[in-house]
C-alpha cells in the first residue's frame, strides 16, 4: 500500500512536472543554444524562422506579419548603435532575445553593419520562434491540440520531438517582455503593467488569456493598438442625438487590460460641428484624450495623467448642437504618439545628421507619424 501511495505520489509529481516550463525557461540573458545532435538534418539544427516554417507554415506566415517579426526595427536599431554593447544586450532581451541573435548583433557591428538587415543575420528576425519555442535546441510547446497531451513527445521525430507544456497557455508566459516589475512602477504602475492589469480583468475570471485575444486559435497574429479591427473589437461606441446636445460614449467591452495598455499610444474621442455645406468649421474642435502620459526628467519617470480606459470603463465627450444641426464624431488612436513626440525627436535633434542612426531614427519618426487611424467616424443631426 505505501509503496502504491509513494509510487502515484511520484508519478503526481512528474505530471505536474510535465506541465511546467523549467523554472530558467525565461531566466535573461537566454543561454547560447550549444551543439544540436549530430543525426539532425540542417533544417532541424536551424535557428530561422523560414527554416522552422519548411514544417509550420502557418506559423512562419503568420508570425511574418506581426510586429514580434519586426520587433528589430529602425527604431530600436537606431537607439541601439548609440549604446555600448551591454545596453544593447538588454534591449534585445525582449526585441531579438537569443543569445546567438546578441552575437550576430555585435559581430554586424564589428563589420560596420549593424545598421543593413541584410547585414543583421538572424537578430534581424526579433522576437523569433527559437525565442519563445527553443532551449538548448530543445522544442518546447503547448498541449497538443485535440488530445491536449503534455510531457515530451516521441524523441525518434523531427527535432527530437517536443516538450508540450500547459504554461504555453497562461498569460504569465507573456509576462517576461510585457510585464516590468512591481520595484519600477512610476506613481504605483509599471510603465509595461498588462500582465497585473489582466488579473483584475473580468477577462481573465472568464478564463480570457493574453492567447485567447491575441492568438486565437494559436494563430500567430499577435493584433494590438497598430491594428484598426482589433482596437475595435475592444470597444463599444454609442453615439445620442439628445434636444440640446449629442453624446459619443466609449466602453472598453472588450479588451482584458487598460485602454491603451502602455503609455506610447494616445486615443482621442473628437468632435467638431459641420457647416450647411457639411464642412467642418474651424476652432469648433472639441477633443476628449484618452492616454496614460509620462515624462522622463533627467532620467526619473514621473506620471503627468493617466485617462486609461480600465476594462468596462466609458468615457463621454459631449456638444451642443451648433446652427447647422450637425457634428461629426469620431476616435482617433495614435498607437506610437509618444515615440512620435517624445523619443525620436529628440534623438534627431542629438544626433549627427548623416549618421547611420540618424537615418534609422528619421525612418522610424517617419512609420511612428503616419501610423494613425480612426475609427467609429459617424455624422450625427439634431433630432
Ligand atoms: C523537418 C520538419 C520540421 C522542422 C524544420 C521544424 N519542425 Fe517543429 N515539428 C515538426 C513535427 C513533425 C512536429 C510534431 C512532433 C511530434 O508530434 O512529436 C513538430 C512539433 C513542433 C512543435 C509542437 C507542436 C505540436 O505538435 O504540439 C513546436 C512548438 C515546434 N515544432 C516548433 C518548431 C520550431 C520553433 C522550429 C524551428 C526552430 C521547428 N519546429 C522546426 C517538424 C519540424
Ligand atoms: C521588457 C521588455 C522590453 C525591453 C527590455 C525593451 N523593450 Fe522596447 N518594446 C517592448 C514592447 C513590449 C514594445 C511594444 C510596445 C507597444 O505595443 O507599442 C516595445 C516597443 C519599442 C519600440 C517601438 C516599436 C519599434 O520597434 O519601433 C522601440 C523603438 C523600442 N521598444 C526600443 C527599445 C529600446 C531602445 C530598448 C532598450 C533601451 C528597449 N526597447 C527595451 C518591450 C521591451
Ligand atoms: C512570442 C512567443 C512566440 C513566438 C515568437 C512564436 N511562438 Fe509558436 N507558440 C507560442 C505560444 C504561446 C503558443 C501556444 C498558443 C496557445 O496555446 O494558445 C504557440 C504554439 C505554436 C505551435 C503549436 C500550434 C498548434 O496549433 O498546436 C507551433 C507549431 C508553433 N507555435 C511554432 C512556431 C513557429 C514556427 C514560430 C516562428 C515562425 C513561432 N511558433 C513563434 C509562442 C510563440
Ligand atoms: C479580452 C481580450 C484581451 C485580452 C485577454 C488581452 N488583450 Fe491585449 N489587447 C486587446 C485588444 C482589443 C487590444 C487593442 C486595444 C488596445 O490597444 O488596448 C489589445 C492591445 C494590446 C497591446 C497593444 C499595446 C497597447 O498599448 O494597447 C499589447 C502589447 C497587448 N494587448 C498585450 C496583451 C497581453 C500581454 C495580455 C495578457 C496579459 C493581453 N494583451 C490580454 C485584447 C485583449
Ligand atoms: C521575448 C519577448 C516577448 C515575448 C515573450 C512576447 N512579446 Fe509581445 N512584443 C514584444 C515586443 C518587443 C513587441 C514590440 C515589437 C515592436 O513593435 O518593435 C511586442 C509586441 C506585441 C504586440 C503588438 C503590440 C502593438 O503595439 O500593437 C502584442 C499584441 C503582443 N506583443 C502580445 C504578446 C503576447 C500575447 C505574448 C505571449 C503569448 C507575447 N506578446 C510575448 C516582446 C515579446
Amino acid at each position: 500500500m505505501l509503496l502504491v501511495g509513494f509510487l502515484l505520489g511520484l508519478w503526481g509529481a512528474v505530471t505536474v512536472l510535465a506541465q511546467r516550463l523549467p523554472p530558467e525557461f525565461w531566466r535573461q540573458p537566454l543561454a547560447f543554444q550549444g551543439e544540436a545532435p549530430r543525426a539532425w538534418t540542417p533544417v532541424e539544427r536551424s535557428l530561422k524562422p523560414e527554416d522552422c516554417g519548411a514544417c509550420h507554415a502557418d506559423q512562419l506566415e503568420a508570425w511574418r506579419t506581426s510586429l514580434h517579426a519586426k520587433a528589430f526595427s529602425p527604431g530600436l536599431v537606431g537607439q541601439l548603435l548609440t549604446y555600448g554593447d551591454e545596453e544593447a544586450a538588454a534591449c534585445m532581451q525582449c526585441h531579438a532575445p537569443l543569445a546567438e541573435q546578441r552575437q550576430a548583433f555585435e559581430t554586424a557591428r564589428r563589420n560596420d553593419q549593424a545598421h543593413l538587415p541584410a547585414g543583421q543575420g538572424l537578430a534581424a528576425a526579433g522576437n523569433s520562434c527559437g525565442g519563445c519555442h527553443l532551449r538548448g535546441h530543445r522544442r518546447f510547446g503547448p498541449p497538443q491540440r485535440d488530445t491536449g497531451a503534455v510531457g515530451q513527445s516521441d524523441p525518434s521525430g523531427p527535432h527530437g520531438g517536443v516538450m508540450r507544456v500547459a504554461d504555453f497557455e497562461k498569460s504569465e508566459f507573456c509576462a517576461g517582455c510585457h510585464q516590468f516589475p512591481q520595484n519600477q512602477a512610476v506613481n504605483g504602475k509599471p510603465l509595461e503593467n498588462t500582465v497585473v492589469e489582466w488579473r483584475a480583468s473580468p477577462a481573465a475570471r472568464d478564463g480570457k488569456t493574453c492567447q485567447s485575444c491575441h492568438m486565437p486559435d494559436r494563430k500567430h497574429l499577435w493584433r494590438g493598438v497598430h491594428d484598426p479591427d482589433m482596437v475595435r473589437s475592444g470597444l463599444t461606441p454609442e453615439f445620442v442625438a439628445l434636444p440640446d446636445k449629442v453624446r459619443f460614449r466609449l466602453t472598453s467591452t472588450g479588451i482584458g487590460h487598460a485602454f491603451p495598455t502602455y503609455v506610447t499610444p494616445k486615443a482621442i474621442m473628437n468632435g467638431v460641428a459641420l457647416d450647411e455645406a457639411g464642412k467642418p468649421l474651424p476652432g469648433s474642435e472639441v477633443s476628449y484624450v484618452i492616454q496614460r502620459r509620462v515624462e522622463s526628467i533627467d532620467g526619473d519617470w514621473v506620471e503627468r495623467s493617466d485617462t486609461r480606459l480600465a476594462p468596462g470603463q466609458a468615457a463621454t465627450l459631449e456638444m451642443s448642437w451648433p446652427k447647422s444641426g450637425a457634428v461629426q464624431l469620431w476616435l482617433e488612436v495614435h498607437p506610437d504618439d509618444f515615440y512620435d513626440h517624445d523619443v525620436y525627436d529628440g534623438l534627431l535633434r542629438d544626433l549627427p545628421g548623416a549618421s547611420p542612426a540618424a537615418k534609422l531614427i528619421a525612418e522610424a519618426d517617419h512609420r511612428a507619424e503616419s501610423s494613425h487611424f480612426r475609427l467609429f467616424e459617424t455624422v450625427l443631426r439634431r433630432p
